[in-house]
């Protein structure tokens, strides 16, 4: 097993997940964390923000003096084996994003040029380097890249473990298999398998209740720990009105009819439109939902005698949390079932916590969840009141409801719809002049919206071949009650949201 240290990079999962992929298990740990040295094949300390010479910065693990195995060590893990081993480590220039570096021949740098572009991120450097090492990569700017002591420590100043460092993959793998002559032999079931070990160990023959969207997070957190604890898992569906066509049955075909689970489907439409009424406001629309969705999942929840609450959490969302406190303002307030656990006094699972979205998908495939759900695209909590643009209606959603159908049906038939990130149509709060038969007709405009995207942070729109769209539109007018116009939504984001509202 290869220990990563975490010294609080915001790469440190990446470096994992790197090592995952190499079909090699790897698992974090924080610097003061117990460790079991026999089961430690590699060690590797991630970068983080501090200074080694501040007074309080952190320290070695206790438990490295005893370990005798290889380590890479990357950024601020560099300095600190430098400081430690008797070797210098100043503020310096400091060297951030894109650098070119020059490689020397070493093991872990086999078949990568001499010349390669990495991701630094560094205020402090290496000036001496402890007895025994010798650089093995320096910049354009003359600082210590990498170096080496041949034997145990490889050392790298920069992030081999982000995207944008050329050969990065390779440096990892050449670090495993070359150095360290682990051995392939960790599949993605083995983690699966070992959740599952874990959940069963943790609920014991308890109760869990779970917020099933019928999105991938909440699915595979489901499936899995369905896996793991069977029908003590209450997976509650709420139906609020603001789904998609068919989604509702779509939900209870796959997890009651194919996984044969615990499923309650809560009709709790009418509440949802009563307390909708009348309002416009899209952040009124989002609290209102957001209150009225945990009001009716704790009422569920006091019918089960459940003592755990199972959210399908992932790694990008611990890190947006993390990230959206003092320095991001508050865009939209994104609800997904946020606020649950501290209200119900269930103690928490998250079984995904640890992953990113392409593992969680490749998680519930081995799972056995069809692909129509494992691929498809990112739903809101708040559903379709937010794509109804302006106050929310029966009738305006049912006009919604089969514009987008018929829009995503397009892109299915075309091969389109895994080639967008995700696309859905918008309901807008105006109507238009046309022509239809010999007369005039004022109806609805419907935007539709496709984007590509990583994660939702950013996105540009999507470059839908004209036919796929004109097709679309042509069947929303002809077939859609209501709908006199189809635009296209051509604005990326920033400066629009992905979401009208
Ligand atoms: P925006 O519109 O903020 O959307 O660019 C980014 C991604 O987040 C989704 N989204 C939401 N998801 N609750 C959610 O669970 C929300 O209130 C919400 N608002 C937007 C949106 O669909 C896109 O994928």
């Amino acid at each position: 097993m290869v220990l990563v240290v975490d010294y609080g990079s915001q790469y440190s999962r990446l470096i994992t997940r790197r090592i995952r992929e190499n079909e090699v298990y790897s698992e974090v740990v924080f610097p003061d964390d117990k460790v079991d040295l026999s089961k430690v094949d590699a060690v590797i300390l991630s970068g983080g923000p501090r200074s080694v010479y501040e007074e309080d910065a952190p320290k070695l693990p206790e438990w490295f003096q005893e370990y005798k195995g290889p380590v890479l060590a990357i950024c601020y893990g560099m300095q600190l084996i430098v400081k430690e081993l008797g070797g210098e480590v100043r503020r310096g220039r400091g060297e951030y994003g894109r650098t070119l570096v020059e490689l020397s021949r070493d093991p872990i740098f086999e078949g990568i040029p001499e010349k390669v572009h990495v991701w630094m991120s560094h205020g402090d450097e290496v000036v001496r380097l402890p007895e025994g090492f010798h650089p093995i990569a320096v910049s354009e700017t003359g600082v210590i890249a990498a170096a080496t002591d041949g034997k145990r420590f490889w050392l790298l100043q920069f992030h081999p473990e982000v995207h944008h460092t050329e050969y990065g993959d390779r440096m990892i793998s050449n670090f495993l298999f070359n150095v360290c002559k682990l051995e392939k032999n960790w599949k993605i079931g083995d983690l699966v398998e070992e959740k599952i070990r874990h959940i069963k160990e943790t609920i014991g023959n308890k109760k869990a209740i779970l917020a099933l969207s019928g999105g991938v997070d909440s699915s595979v957190a489901a499936v899995l720990v369905h896996r793991a604890i069977g029908k003590n898992l209450v997976c509650v569906f709420v139906d609020h009105g603001l789904l998609r066509k068919n989604e509702r049955e779509e939900v209870e075909r796959v997890f009651k009819e194919h996984f044969d689970m615990n499923l309650v489907v809560v009709d709790a439409r009418k509440r949802f439109l009563e307390k909708l009424r009348g309002v416009t406001d899209p952040e009124k629309k989002r609290k209102i939902i957001g209150e009225e969705f945990i009001r009716v999942f704790e009422e569920e929840a006091k019918k089960h005698d459940v003592e755990f609450l199972v959210q399908g959490t992932i790694y990008s969302d611990v890190i947006e949390s993390a990230a959206s406190g003092k320095t991001t303002a508050k865009i939209k307030s994104h609800h997904n079932v946020g606020g649950l656990p501290e209200k119900m006094n269930l103690k928490l699972v998250e079984p995904l916590r640890d992953l990113f979205k392409d593992e969680v998908r490749k998680v519930g495939k081995y799972l056995g969840i069809p692909d129509r759900i494992i691929n498809r695209h990112p739903f809101p909590g708040p559903g379709l009141a937010v794509r109804v643009l302006g106050e929310v209606t029966e009738e305006k959603l049912e006009i919604l409801r089969e514009a987008d159908y018929i829009f995503i049906e397009t892109l299915r038939k075309h091969d389109y719809y895994d080639k967008v990130w995700q696309a859905f149509a918008v309901l807008l709060p105006i109507k238009s002049v046309g022509v239809k038969g010999d007369a005039r007709a004022y109806e609805y405009v419907v935007a539709l919206r496709a984007v590509n995207s990583v994660e939702g942070m950013t996105a540009d729109w999507s470059r839908i071949p004209h036919d796929i769209l004109d097709e679309a539109a042509r069947r929303i007018t002809r077939e859609v009650k209501g709908v006199g116009r189809v635009v296209y939504d051509i604005t990326s984001k920033p400066p629009a949201t992905i979401e009208w509202e």
